[in-house]
Protein backbone atom coordinates (compact mmCIF):
# COMPACT_ATOMS: atom_id res chain seq x y z
CA UNK A 1 0.00 0.00 0.00
CA UNK A 2 1.25 3.56 -1.03
CA UNK A 3 -1.66 5.96 -0.17
CA UNK A 4 -0.13 7.53 2.69
CA UNK A 5 -3.68 8.25 4.32
CA UNK A 6 -4.73 4.61 3.69
CA UNK A 7 -1.78 3.16 5.53
CA UNK A 8 -2.58 5.35 8.80
CA UNK A 9 -6.22 4.72 8.59
CA UNK A 10 -5.28 0.53 7.93
CA UNK A 11 -3.42 1.01 11.90
CA UNK A 12 -5.93 3.36 13.30
CA UNK A 13 -8.73 0.58 12.76
CA UNK A 14 -6.51 -2.22 13.56
CA UNK A 15 -6.01 -0.23 17.18
CA UNK A 16 -9.12 0.61 17.63
CA UNK A 17 -10.72 -2.96 16.77
CA UNK A 18 -7.99 -4.28 19.66
CA UNK A 19 -8.94 -1.56 22.34
CA UNK A 20 -12.61 -2.00 21.83
CA UNK A 21 -14.08 -5.03 19.78
CA UNK A 22 -17.29 -4.00 21.11
CA UNK A 23 -17.60 -1.38 19.52
CA UNK A 24 -19.56 -1.53 16.06
CA UNK A 25 -20.86 0.01 13.34
CA UNK A 26 -19.60 2.75 10.86
CA UNK A 27 -16.60 5.03 12.52
CA UNK A 28 -15.09 7.66 10.24
CA UNK A 29 -11.69 6.44 10.11
CA UNK A 30 -10.49 8.65 8.29
CA UNK A 31 -7.28 10.40 7.80
CA UNK A 32 -8.03 14.10 6.25
CA UNK A 33 -5.49 16.84 5.40
CA UNK A 34 -5.74 19.53 7.71
CA UNK A 35 -4.94 23.24 7.76
CA UNK A 36 -2.89 22.13 11.24
CA UNK A 37 -1.21 19.19 10.77
CA UNK A 38 -0.14 16.84 7.30
CA UNK A 39 -3.49 14.91 8.73
CA UNK A 40 -6.05 14.92 10.77
CA UNK A 41 -7.73 11.66 12.55
CA UNK A 42 -11.29 12.25 13.85
CA UNK A 43 -12.25 8.70 15.66
CA UNK A 44 -12.59 9.33 19.16
CA UNK A 45 -15.17 11.85 18.31
CA UNK A 46 -17.47 9.34 17.31
CA UNK A 47 -15.41 6.23 19.43
CA UNK A 48 -16.28 9.05 22.36
CA UNK A 49 -19.74 8.79 22.19
CA UNK A 50 -21.01 5.39 21.88
CA UNK A 51 -18.26 4.67 24.89
CA UNK A 52 -19.69 7.28 27.17
CA UNK A 53 -16.23 8.73 27.01
CA UNK A 54 -14.45 12.16 26.95
CA UNK A 55 -13.13 12.41 23.74
CA UNK A 56 -10.02 14.12 24.52
CA UNK A 57 -8.88 11.19 26.67
CA UNK A 58 -10.45 8.53 24.19
CA UNK A 59 -8.02 10.44 21.71
CA UNK A 60 -4.86 10.65 24.12
CA UNK A 61 -5.35 6.46 24.51
CA UNK A 62 -5.48 5.82 21.08
CA UNK A 63 -2.07 8.64 20.52
CA UNK A 64 -0.77 6.62 23.09
CA UNK A 65 -0.83 3.49 21.63
CA UNK A 66 -0.81 4.31 18.25
CA UNK A 67 2.03 2.56 16.78
CA UNK A 68 3.15 5.20 13.67
CA UNK A 69 6.95 4.67 13.78
CA UNK A 70 9.11 5.49 10.88
CA UNK A 71 5.63 7.06 9.38
CA UNK A 72 5.14 9.68 11.43
CA UNK A 73 7.21 11.86 13.75
CA UNK A 74 4.16 13.63 15.65
CA UNK A 75 0.66 12.40 16.69
CA UNK A 76 -0.88 14.97 18.71
CA UNK A 77 -3.98 15.43 20.25
CA UNK A 78 -5.75 18.68 19.23
CA UNK A 79 -9.22 20.83 20.30
CA UNK A 80 -12.05 18.75 20.99
CA UNK A 81 -10.50 15.17 20.43
CA UNK A 82 -8.72 15.59 16.62
CA UNK A 83 -5.31 13.44 16.59
CA UNK A 84 -2.94 15.58 14.39
CA UNK A 85 -0.63 13.41 12.62
CA UNK A 86 3.32 14.75 11.19
CA UNK A 87 4.37 12.53 8.26
CA UNK A 88 8.16 11.47 8.69
CA UNK A 89 9.60 13.10 5.31
CA UNK A 90 11.48 9.58 4.44
CA UNK A 91 8.57 7.46 4.86
CA UNK A 92 6.87 9.90 2.24
CA UNK A 93 10.14 9.52 0.15
CA UNK A 94 9.90 6.05 0.22
CA UNK A 95 5.89 6.02 -0.70
CA UNK A 96 7.31 7.99 -3.59
CA UNK A 97 9.73 6.19 -4.88
CA UNK A 98 6.92 3.01 -4.73
CA UNK A 99 4.65 5.12 -6.01
CA UNK A 100 6.70 6.22 -9.20
CA UNK A 101 7.77 2.82 -10.17
CA UNK A 102 3.64 1.55 -9.88
CA UNK A 103 2.27 1.51 -13.37
CA UNK A 104 -0.98 1.49 -11.45
CA UNK A 105 -0.10 5.18 -9.40
CA UNK A 106 -0.61 3.20 -6.13
CA UNK A 107 -4.26 2.47 -6.97
CA UNK A 108 -5.41 -0.80 -5.02
CA UNK A 109 -7.77 -3.51 -6.27
CA UNK A 110 -10.87 -4.45 -4.83
CA UNK A 111 -10.27 -6.74 -2.13
CA UNK A 112 -13.43 -8.66 -3.34
CA UNK A 113 -14.01 -8.43 -7.00
CA UNK A 114 -17.87 -7.28 -7.49
CA UNK A 115 -19.84 -7.95 -10.89
CA UNK A 116 -21.53 -4.85 -11.41
CA UNK A 117 -24.45 -3.90 -13.94
CA UNK A 118 -23.99 -0.45 -15.11
CA UNK A 119 -27.77 0.88 -16.46
CA UNK A 120 -26.43 4.29 -18.23
CA UNK A 121 -27.16 6.51 -20.68
CA UNK A 122 -30.78 4.59 -22.07
CA UNK A 123 -31.79 7.33 -24.60
CA UNK A 124 -35.37 6.70 -26.80
CA UNK A 125 -35.67 5.57 -29.98
CA UNK A 126 -36.83 7.85 -32.25
CA UNK A 127 -36.16 10.23 -29.92
CA UNK A 128 -33.70 12.87 -29.98
CA UNK A 129 -30.74 12.68 -27.17
CA UNK A 130 -30.79 15.79 -24.62
CA UNK A 131 -28.44 16.67 -21.53
CA UNK A 132 -30.27 14.29 -19.42
CA UNK A 133 -28.98 11.83 -21.18
CA UNK A 134 -25.56 13.50 -21.52
CA UNK A 135 -25.90 12.83 -17.90
CA UNK A 136 -26.34 9.40 -17.45
CA UNK A 137 -23.84 8.70 -20.14
CA UNK A 138 -21.17 10.76 -19.02
CA UNK A 139 -21.28 9.79 -14.55
CA UNK A 140 -21.89 6.20 -15.71
CA UNK A 141 -18.85 5.88 -18.35
CA UNK A 142 -16.72 7.61 -15.34
CA UNK A 143 -18.59 4.92 -13.18
CA UNK A 144 -17.61 1.83 -15.88
CA UNK A 145 -13.98 3.18 -15.77
CA UNK A 146 -13.63 3.35 -11.98
CA UNK A 147 -14.92 0.02 -11.63
CA UNK A 148 -12.85 -1.33 -14.41
CA UNK A 149 -9.58 0.16 -12.91
CA UNK A 150 -9.95 -1.26 -9.54
CA UNK A 151 -10.70 -4.83 -10.55
CA UNK A 152 -14.76 -5.11 -10.51
CA UNK A 153 -16.30 -7.44 -13.74
CA UNK A 154 -18.41 -4.70 -15.36
CA UNK A 155 -21.40 -5.26 -17.84
CA UNK A 156 -22.28 -1.88 -19.52
CA UNK A 157 -26.41 -2.27 -20.21
CA UNK A 158 -27.79 0.68 -22.12
CA UNK A 159 -31.62 0.11 -21.11
CA UNK A 160 -33.04 2.26 -24.19
CA UNK A 161 -36.66 2.65 -24.60
CA UNK A 162 -37.62 1.13 -27.60
CA UNK A 163 -41.24 -0.30 -26.88
CA UNK A 164 -44.40 1.01 -25.80
CA UNK A 165 -46.91 2.12 -27.04
CA UNK A 166 -45.46 5.58 -28.86
CA UNK A 167 -44.23 2.98 -31.37
CA UNK A 168 -47.94 2.24 -33.06
CA UNK A 169 -47.75 6.23 -34.28
CA UNK A 170 -43.88 5.86 -35.18
CA UNK A 171 -44.87 3.11 -37.57
CA UNK A 172 -47.22 4.17 -38.88
CA UNK A 173 -45.32 7.48 -39.68
CA UNK A 174 -42.27 5.55 -40.79
CA UNK A 175 -44.87 3.87 -43.11
CA UNK A 176 -46.66 7.46 -44.50
CA UNK A 177 -43.04 8.44 -45.06
CA UNK A 178 -42.13 5.49 -46.94
CA UNK A 179 -39.22 3.33 -45.71
CA UNK A 180 -36.05 4.75 -47.47
CA UNK A 181 -37.16 8.63 -46.65
CA UNK A 182 -37.62 7.38 -43.51
CA UNK A 183 -34.47 5.96 -42.93
CA UNK A 184 -32.86 8.77 -44.19
CA UNK A 185 -34.43 11.20 -41.78
CA UNK A 186 -33.11 9.27 -39.03
CA UNK A 187 -29.71 8.32 -40.01
CA UNK A 188 -29.05 11.98 -40.26
CA UNK A 189 -30.22 12.26 -36.80
CA UNK A 190 -33.65 13.95 -37.46
CA UNK A 191 -34.99 12.04 -34.71
CA UNK A 192 -36.91 15.08 -32.95
CA UNK A 193 -38.30 15.99 -35.97
CA UNK A 194 -39.40 12.22 -37.04
CA UNK A 195 -40.91 12.12 -33.47
CA UNK A 196 -43.16 15.28 -33.45
CA UNK A 197 -44.32 15.04 -36.84
CA UNK A 198 -45.78 11.59 -35.99
CA UNK A 199 -47.18 13.21 -32.77
CA UNK A 200 -48.83 16.01 -34.34
CA UNK A 201 -50.97 13.11 -36.70
CA UNK A 202 -51.45 11.41 -33.97
CA UNK A 203 -53.39 14.32 -32.30
CA UNK A 204 -54.62 15.71 -35.38
CA UNK A 205 -56.21 12.58 -37.33
CA UNK A 206 -59.05 10.32 -35.92
CA UNK A 207 -57.32 7.85 -38.67
CA UNK A 208 -53.86 8.04 -37.62
CA UNK A 209 -55.10 7.40 -34.33
CA UNK A 210 -56.55 4.48 -35.04
CA UNK A 211 -53.64 2.83 -37.19
CA UNK A 212 -51.61 3.45 -34.39
CA UNK A 213 -53.52 1.91 -32.29
CA UNK A 214 -53.99 -1.27 -34.35
CA UNK A 215 -50.31 -0.98 -34.73
CA UNK A 216 -49.66 -1.49 -31.50
CA UNK A 217 -51.78 -4.82 -31.08
CA UNK A 218 -50.03 -6.21 -34.42
CA UNK A 219 -46.73 -5.15 -32.45
CA UNK A 220 -46.97 -6.41 -29.58
CA UNK A 221 -48.86 -10.23 -31.61
CA UNK A 222 -45.53 -10.28 -33.06
CA UNK A 223 -46.81 -9.41 -36.90
CA UNK A 224 -43.47 -10.12 -38.93
CA UNK A 225 -43.72 -7.46 -40.84
CA UNK A 226 -44.95 -4.74 -37.87
CA UNK A 227 -41.71 -6.14 -35.99
CA UNK A 228 -39.67 -5.54 -39.00
CA UNK A 229 -40.71 -2.10 -39.42
CA UNK A 230 -39.98 -1.39 -35.75
CA UNK A 231 -36.21 -3.14 -36.12
CA UNK A 232 -35.87 -0.32 -38.67
CA UNK A 233 -36.65 2.10 -36.29
CA UNK A 234 -34.48 0.93 -33.39
CA UNK A 235 -31.19 0.52 -35.95
CA UNK A 236 -31.66 3.93 -37.54
CA UNK A 237 -31.86 5.86 -33.77
CA UNK A 238 -28.56 2.81 -32.35
CA UNK A 239 -26.93 3.67 -35.40
CA UNK A 240 -27.28 7.37 -34.63
CA UNK A 241 -26.89 7.11 -30.60
CA UNK A 242 -23.72 5.24 -31.88
CA UNK A 243 -21.98 8.04 -33.50
CA UNK A 244 -23.29 10.34 -30.30
CA UNK A 245 -20.84 7.77 -28.27
CA UNK A 246 -18.21 8.21 -30.56
CA UNK A 247 -17.79 11.85 -30.49
CA UNK A 248 -18.35 11.48 -26.65
CA UNK A 249 -15.41 8.67 -26.75
CA UNK A 250 -17.72 7.05 -24.57
CA UNK A 251 -17.48 3.07 -24.02
CA UNK A 252 -21.07 2.02 -25.27
CA UNK A 253 -21.21 -0.34 -28.28
CA UNK A 254 -24.14 -1.80 -29.91
CA UNK A 255 -23.35 -5.29 -27.97
CA UNK A 256 -24.32 -2.91 -24.85
CA UNK A 257 -27.72 -2.44 -26.02
CA UNK A 258 -30.59 -4.12 -23.90
CA UNK A 259 -33.62 -2.20 -24.58
CA UNK A 260 -36.77 -2.68 -22.51
CA UNK A 261 -37.66 -4.90 -25.94
CA UNK A 262 -35.27 -7.54 -24.62
CA UNK A 263 -37.29 -8.29 -21.42
CA UNK A 264 -40.92 -8.95 -23.34
CA UNK A 265 -40.51 -12.72 -22.99
CA UNK A 266 -39.85 -12.06 -19.38
CA UNK A 267 -42.70 -10.14 -18.36
CA UNK A 268 -45.73 -12.89 -17.98
CA UNK A 269 -43.09 -14.57 -16.00
CA UNK A 270 -42.66 -11.50 -14.02
CA UNK A 271 -46.99 -11.36 -13.21
CA UNK A 272 -46.57 -15.13 -12.49
CA UNK A 273 -44.07 -15.05 -9.95
CA UNK A 274 -45.36 -12.17 -8.36
CA UNK A 275 -49.01 -13.58 -8.14
CA UNK A 276 -47.47 -16.76 -6.80
CA UNK A 277 -45.47 -14.63 -3.78
CA UNK A 278 -48.97 -13.53 -3.31
CA UNK A 279 -48.14 -9.64 -4.04
CA UNK A 280 -50.35 -9.04 -6.90
CA UNK A 281 -53.78 -7.34 -6.34
CA UNK A 282 -56.09 -6.33 -8.67
CA UNK A 283 -56.77 -2.67 -8.39
CA UNK A 284 -59.16 -0.44 -10.61
CA UNK A 285 -59.09 -3.03 -13.33
CA UNK A 286 -55.08 -3.31 -13.45
CA UNK A 287 -53.17 -5.43 -12.05
CA UNK A 288 -50.64 -3.66 -9.29
CA UNK A 289 -48.30 -4.40 -6.33
CA UNK A 290 -48.47 -1.66 -3.14
CA UNK A 291 -45.05 -2.37 -1.83
CA UNK A 292 -44.90 -1.63 1.96
CA UNK A 293 -43.95 2.62 2.80
CA UNK A 294 -44.80 3.95 -0.45
CA UNK A 295 -48.19 6.54 -0.34
CA UNK A 296 -49.37 9.30 -2.26
CA UNK A 297 -49.74 12.98 -1.46
CA UNK A 298 -53.39 11.49 0.04
CA UNK A 299 -51.74 9.39 2.20
CA UNK A 300 -53.22 6.13 0.37
CA UNK A 301 -51.00 3.06 -0.45
CA UNK A 302 -49.15 3.46 -3.91
CA UNK A 303 -49.51 1.18 -6.33
CA UNK A 304 -46.70 0.01 -8.95
CA UNK A 305 -48.60 -1.16 -11.84
CA UNK A 306 -47.85 -4.22 -13.73
CA UNK A 307 -50.13 -4.85 -15.97
CA UNK A 308 -52.60 -2.30 -17.57
CA UNK A 309 -56.55 -2.85 -18.04
CA UNK A 310 -55.81 -3.21 -21.86
CA UNK A 311 -53.42 -5.98 -20.66
CA UNK A 312 -50.38 -4.27 -21.93
CA UNK A 313 -47.77 -4.13 -19.41
CA UNK A 314 -45.62 -1.09 -18.12
CA UNK A 315 -41.86 0.41 -17.72
CA UNK A 316 -42.27 -0.83 -14.07
CA UNK A 317 -42.64 -4.70 -15.62
CA UNK A 318 -39.68 -4.72 -17.94
CA UNK A 319 -37.78 -2.73 -14.75
CA UNK A 320 -38.73 -5.84 -12.51
CA UNK A 321 -37.90 -8.27 -15.22
CA UNK A 322 -34.76 -6.38 -15.65
CA UNK A 323 -34.25 -7.01 -11.92
CA UNK A 324 -34.24 -10.72 -12.48
CA UNK A 325 -32.26 -10.93 -15.52
CA UNK A 326 -29.47 -8.78 -13.74
CA UNK A 327 -29.58 -11.11 -10.56
CA UNK A 328 -30.62 -14.86 -11.92
CA UNK A 329 -28.71 -14.60 -15.24
CA UNK A 330 -25.58 -12.01 -15.20
CA UNK A 331 -24.98 -12.57 -11.13
CA UNK A 332 -24.90 -9.22 -10.35
CA UNK A 333 -23.85 -8.43 -7.08
CA UNK A 334 -24.04 -4.44 -7.62
CA UNK A 335 -26.54 -3.27 -10.02
CA UNK A 336 -25.97 0.87 -10.61
CA UNK A 337 -28.65 2.82 -12.28
CA UNK A 338 -27.43 6.06 -13.51
CA UNK A 339 -31.06 7.39 -14.17
CA UNK A 340 -32.38 11.29 -13.39
CA UNK A 341 -33.96 12.31 -9.58
CA UNK A 342 -37.38 12.75 -11.02
CA UNK A 343 -37.04 8.49 -11.21
CA UNK A 344 -36.41 8.10 -7.47
CA UNK A 345 -39.63 6.88 -6.74
CA UNK A 346 -40.18 4.16 -9.70
CA UNK A 347 -36.74 2.82 -8.71
CA UNK A 348 -37.05 3.07 -4.79
CA UNK A 349 -40.44 0.87 -5.82
CA UNK A 350 -38.86 -1.25 -8.17
CA UNK A 351 -36.57 -2.00 -5.27
CA UNK A 352 -39.37 -2.44 -2.62
CA UNK A 353 -41.01 -4.64 -5.12
CA UNK A 354 -37.93 -7.34 -5.80
CA UNK A 355 -37.36 -7.46 -2.45
CA UNK A 356 -40.60 -8.23 -1.29
CA UNK A 357 -40.71 -11.15 -3.90
CA UNK A 358 -37.14 -12.57 -2.90
CA UNK A 359 -35.29 -11.61 -6.14
CA UNK A 360 -32.61 -9.12 -4.54
CA UNK A 361 -30.66 -11.33 -1.87
CA UNK A 362 -28.51 -9.53 0.20
CA UNK A 363 -25.61 -10.24 -1.32
CA UNK A 364 -26.98 -8.48 -4.63
CA UNK A 365 -27.45 -4.14 -4.18
CA UNK A 366 -28.92 -1.90 -6.53
CA UNK A 367 -27.62 1.67 -6.36
CA UNK A 368 -29.85 4.46 -7.90
CA UNK A 369 -27.13 6.94 -8.74
CA UNK A 370 -29.34 9.71 -9.09
CA UNK A 371 -28.60 13.16 -11.05
CA UNK A 372 -30.00 16.60 -10.85
CA UNK A 373 -30.70 19.02 -14.21
CA UNK A 374 -28.77 21.02 -16.70
CA UNK A 375 -29.87 24.37 -16.61
CA UNK A 376 -29.67 27.27 -18.83
CA UNK A 377 -27.59 30.66 -17.54
CA UNK A 378 -31.03 31.51 -16.64
CA UNK A 379 -31.24 29.04 -14.02
CA UNK A 380 -33.85 26.92 -15.75
CA UNK A 381 -33.86 23.62 -17.60
CA UNK A 382 -31.30 24.04 -20.57
CA UNK A 383 -33.33 25.34 -23.52
CA UNK A 384 -32.03 26.20 -27.15
CA UNK A 385 -33.07 29.56 -28.59
CA UNK A 386 -36.10 28.58 -30.01
CA UNK A 387 -37.11 27.28 -27.22
CA UNK A 388 -36.98 23.56 -27.58
CA UNK A 389 -34.65 20.90 -25.55
CA UNK A 390 -30.79 21.30 -26.96
CA UNK A 391 -29.50 18.39 -28.98
CA UNK A 392 -26.89 16.76 -27.51
CA UNK A 393 -24.66 16.46 -30.56
CA UNK A 394 -25.30 20.57 -31.50
CA UNK A 395 -23.92 21.14 -27.89
CA UNK A 396 -20.95 18.78 -28.90
CA UNK A 397 -20.04 20.09 -32.05
CA UNK A 398 -20.36 23.55 -30.74
CA UNK A 399 -18.07 22.55 -27.50
CA UNK A 400 -14.83 21.25 -30.45
CA UNK A 401 -15.60 24.83 -32.35
CA UNK A 402 -15.03 26.82 -29.33
CA UNK A 403 -12.10 24.97 -28.19
CA UNK A 404 -10.44 25.05 -31.87
CA UNK A 405 -11.09 28.60 -31.81
CA UNK A 406 -9.10 29.22 -28.41
CA UNK A 407 -6.22 27.10 -29.67
CA UNK A 408 -5.72 28.91 -32.88
CA UNK A 409 -5.74 31.88 -30.46
CA UNK A 410 -3.26 30.25 -27.28
CA UNK A 411 -0.77 28.03 -30.21
CA UNK A 412 -1.23 29.16 -33.56
CA UNK A 413 2.14 27.25 -34.45
CA UNK A 414 -0.02 23.97 -33.59
CA UNK A 415 -0.59 21.98 -37.01
CA UNK A 416 -3.75 21.97 -38.21
CA UNK A 417 -3.95 18.03 -37.78
CA UNK A 418 -2.75 18.30 -34.51
CA UNK A 419 -5.04 21.10 -33.44
CA UNK A 420 -8.18 19.21 -34.51
CA UNK A 421 -7.24 16.49 -32.32
CA UNK A 422 -6.82 18.58 -29.61
CA UNK A 423 -9.68 20.44 -30.35
CA UNK A 424 -12.12 17.53 -29.82
CA UNK A 425 -10.49 16.95 -26.49
CA UNK A 426 -10.59 19.98 -25.00
CA UNK A 427 -14.30 20.81 -26.45
CA UNK A 428 -15.19 16.75 -25.20
CA UNK A 429 -13.31 17.35 -22.02
CA UNK A 430 -14.59 20.68 -21.03
CA UNK A 431 -18.30 19.25 -21.37
CA UNK A 432 -17.82 15.64 -19.34
CA UNK A 433 -16.10 17.64 -16.93
CA UNK A 434 -18.54 20.17 -16.30
CA UNK A 435 -20.67 17.71 -15.38
CA UNK A 436 -18.72 15.61 -13.59
CA UNK A 437 -17.42 18.04 -11.55
CA UNK A 438 -20.07 19.55 -9.64
CA UNK A 439 -22.13 16.72 -7.10
CA UNK A 440 -23.90 14.98 -9.19
CA UNK A 441 -27.54 15.38 -7.12
CA UNK A 442 -27.26 19.20 -7.59
CA UNK A 443 -28.62 21.04 -10.58
CA UNK A 444 -25.40 22.55 -12.48
CA UNK A 445 -25.19 25.60 -14.42
CA UNK A 446 -24.03 25.07 -18.35
CA UNK A 447 -21.92 27.76 -18.93
CA UNK A 448 -19.60 27.71 -22.19
CA UNK A 449 -17.53 30.69 -21.00
CA UNK A 450 -16.48 28.63 -17.94
CA UNK A 451 -16.04 25.56 -18.58
CA UNK A 452 -14.08 26.21 -21.67
CA UNK A 453 -11.87 28.35 -19.34
CA UNK A 454 -8.18 27.70 -18.66
CA UNK A 455 -8.41 28.83 -15.08
CA UNK A 456 -10.30 27.35 -12.36
CA UNK A 457 -11.63 23.88 -11.53
CA UNK A 458 -12.14 22.93 -15.25
CA UNK A 459 -11.08 20.22 -17.59
CA UNK A 460 -8.85 22.72 -19.69
CA UNK A 461 -6.97 23.90 -16.91
CA UNK A 462 -5.48 19.95 -15.84
CA UNK A 463 -4.91 19.28 -19.29
CA UNK A 464 -3.05 22.51 -19.28
CA UNK A 465 -0.93 21.65 -16.39
CA UNK A 466 -0.73 17.97 -17.74
CA UNK A 467 0.39 19.44 -21.29
CA UNK A 468 3.26 21.66 -19.41
CA UNK A 469 4.54 19.34 -17.83
CA UNK A 470 5.33 17.26 -21.20
CA UNK A 471 6.62 20.48 -22.42
CA UNK A 472 9.44 20.76 -19.60
CA UNK A 473 10.21 17.51 -20.33
CA UNK A 474 10.47 18.18 -23.69
CA UNK A 475 12.89 20.73 -23.20
CA UNK A 476 14.81 19.16 -20.34
CA UNK A 477 15.70 16.13 -22.68
CA UNK A 478 15.37 13.85 -19.89
CA UNK A 479 13.36 10.39 -20.32
CA UNK A 480 10.19 10.18 -18.03
CA UNK A 481 11.00 7.29 -17.17
CA UNK A 482 14.71 8.14 -15.95
CA UNK A 483 12.25 10.29 -12.97
CA UNK A 484 11.05 7.12 -11.63
CA UNK A 485 13.75 5.30 -9.56
CA UNK A 486 14.88 8.89 -8.21
CA UNK A 487 15.25 10.00 -4.76
CA UNK A 488 12.72 12.46 -4.15
CA UNK A 489 13.76 15.45 -1.42
CA UNK A 490 11.05 17.49 0.05
CA UNK A 491 13.08 20.59 1.11
CA UNK A 492 10.44 23.14 0.48
CA UNK A 493 6.80 23.29 1.99
CA UNK A 494 5.44 23.46 -1.12
CA UNK A 495 7.13 20.37 -2.92
CA UNK A 496 6.29 18.39 0.51
CA UNK A 497 2.34 19.63 0.01
CA UNK A 498 2.45 18.36 -3.35
CA UNK A 499 3.92 15.20 -2.41
CA UNK A 500 1.26 14.68 0.25
CA UNK A 501 -1.61 15.18 -2.40
CA UNK A 502 0.26 12.69 -4.81
CA UNK A 503 0.55 9.92 -2.43
CA UNK A 504 -3.30 10.02 -1.99
CA UNK A 505 -4.84 9.06 -5.33
CA UNK A 506 -5.67 5.93 -3.88
CA UNK A 507 -7.81 7.32 -1.39
CA UNK A 508 -9.32 9.79 -3.65
CA UNK A 509 -10.52 7.52 -6.49
CA UNK A 510 -11.74 4.89 -4.09
CA UNK A 511 -14.20 7.53 -1.89
CA UNK A 512 -15.25 8.73 -5.41
CA UNK A 513 -15.64 5.15 -6.67
CA UNK A 514 -17.78 4.21 -3.18
CA UNK A 515 -19.97 7.25 -3.18
CA UNK A 516 -20.28 6.79 -6.92
CA UNK A 517 -19.30 10.57 -7.19
CA UNK A 518 -16.87 11.18 -9.85
CA UNK A 519 -16.98 15.09 -8.37
CA UNK A 520 -14.58 13.52 -5.55
CA UNK A 521 -11.74 12.78 -8.17
CA UNK A 522 -12.50 16.17 -10.12
CA UNK A 523 -12.19 18.14 -6.35
CA UNK A 524 -8.98 15.81 -5.76
CA UNK A 525 -7.24 16.64 -9.53
CA UNK A 526 -8.08 20.64 -9.02
CA UNK A 527 -6.14 20.74 -5.60
CA UNK A 528 -3.33 18.66 -7.21
CA UNK A 529 -2.91 20.96 -10.26
CA UNK A 530 -2.98 24.22 -7.58
CA UNK A 531 -0.49 22.10 -5.42
CA UNK A 532 1.54 21.85 -8.51
CA UNK A 533 1.27 25.59 -9.62
CA UNK A 534 2.66 26.53 -6.20
CA UNK A 535 5.31 24.10 -6.60
CA UNK A 536 6.55 25.29 -9.78
CA UNK A 537 6.58 28.59 -8.62
CA UNK A 538 8.65 28.45 -5.92
CA UNK A 539 10.87 25.42 -6.75
CA UNK A 540 13.18 25.78 -9.93
CA UNK A 541 13.03 22.81 -12.03
CA UNK A 542 15.27 22.71 -14.57
CA UNK A 543 17.14 25.39 -12.88
CA UNK A 544 17.46 23.74 -9.77
CA UNK A 545 20.80 24.23 -7.87
CA UNK A 546 22.04 20.37 -8.52
CA UNK A 547 21.65 17.58 -10.57
CA UNK A 548 19.78 15.35 -7.82
CA UNK A 549 17.33 18.16 -7.24
CA UNK A 550 16.78 18.74 -10.67
CA UNK A 551 16.13 14.47 -10.76
CA UNK A 552 14.27 14.95 -7.71
CA UNK A 553 11.78 17.73 -8.78
CA UNK A 554 11.57 16.11 -12.13
CA UNK A 555 10.25 13.22 -11.00
CA UNK A 556 7.82 15.07 -9.01
CA UNK A 557 6.55 16.56 -12.57
CA UNK A 558 6.39 13.39 -13.80
CA UNK A 559 4.07 11.98 -11.11
CA UNK A 560 1.86 14.93 -11.12
CA UNK A 561 1.36 14.93 -15.19
CA UNK A 562 0.82 10.95 -14.76
CA UNK A 563 -1.60 11.01 -11.89
CA UNK A 564 -3.45 14.17 -13.87
CA UNK A 565 -3.61 11.79 -17.12
CA UNK A 566 -4.48 8.42 -15.19
CA UNK A 567 -7.24 10.54 -12.96
CA UNK A 568 -8.59 12.13 -16.14
CA UNK A 569 -8.67 8.89 -17.52
CA UNK A 570 -10.85 7.32 -15.10
CA UNK A 571 -13.24 10.40 -15.57
CA UNK A 572 -13.16 9.48 -19.97
CA UNK A 573 -10.94 12.77 -21.14
CA UNK A 574 -7.77 12.78 -22.91
CA UNK A 575 -4.90 14.34 -22.01
CA UNK A 576 -3.46 15.50 -25.08
CA UNK A 577 0.75 16.19 -24.66
CA UNK A 578 0.34 19.55 -26.48
CA UNK A 579 -2.44 21.91 -26.95
N1 LIG B 1 -35.11 5.49 -21.13
C1 LIG B 1 -35.31 6.08 -19.85
C2 LIG B 1 -35.37 7.61 -19.97
O1 LIG B 1 -34.99 8.17 -20.99
C3 LIG B 1 -34.23 5.73 -18.85
C4 LIG B 1 -34.10 4.28 -18.50
C5 LIG B 1 -33.32 4.08 -17.26
N2 LIG B 1 -33.10 2.69 -16.90
C6 LIG B 1 -33.99 1.89 -16.37
N3 LIG B 1 -33.65 0.63 -16.11
N4 LIG B 1 -35.20 2.27 -16.06
O2 LIG B 1 -35.79 8.27 -19.05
Amino acid sequence: MTDVAAVVVERVAALVARLHPQVAGNLDMAARPSEHADAQVNVALGLAKQLGKNPREVAQQLADQLDLSGICTKVEVAGPGFLNLTYDDAHLAKLLKDVAADPRLGLRRAEVAETVVIDYSAPNVAKEMHVGHLRSTVIGDALVRMCEAVGHRVIRENHIGDWGTPFGMLIEHLVDLGEVDAARELSVGDLDGFYKQARAKFEASPEFQERARARVVALQGGDQDTLRLWELLVAQSAHYFATVYEKLDVRLEASDLRGESVYNDLLAKVVERLSAAKLLVTSDGAEVVFPEGFTNRENEPLPLIIRKGDGGYNYATSDLACVIDRVERLHATLMLYVVGSPQAQHLAMIEAVAKAAGWLPPTSRMVHVAFGSVLGNDRKMLKSRTGDSVKLVDLLDEAVQRAAASIAEKNPELPEAQRNAVARMIGIGAVKYSDLSSDRVKDYVFDWERMLSFDGNTAPYLQYAHARICSIFRRANVERTATRTATISLGHASERALALWLLQYDSAVWDALERYSPHRLCTYLYELSTRYTSFYEHCPVLKAESDELRLSRLALCDLTARTLADGLALLGISSPEQM
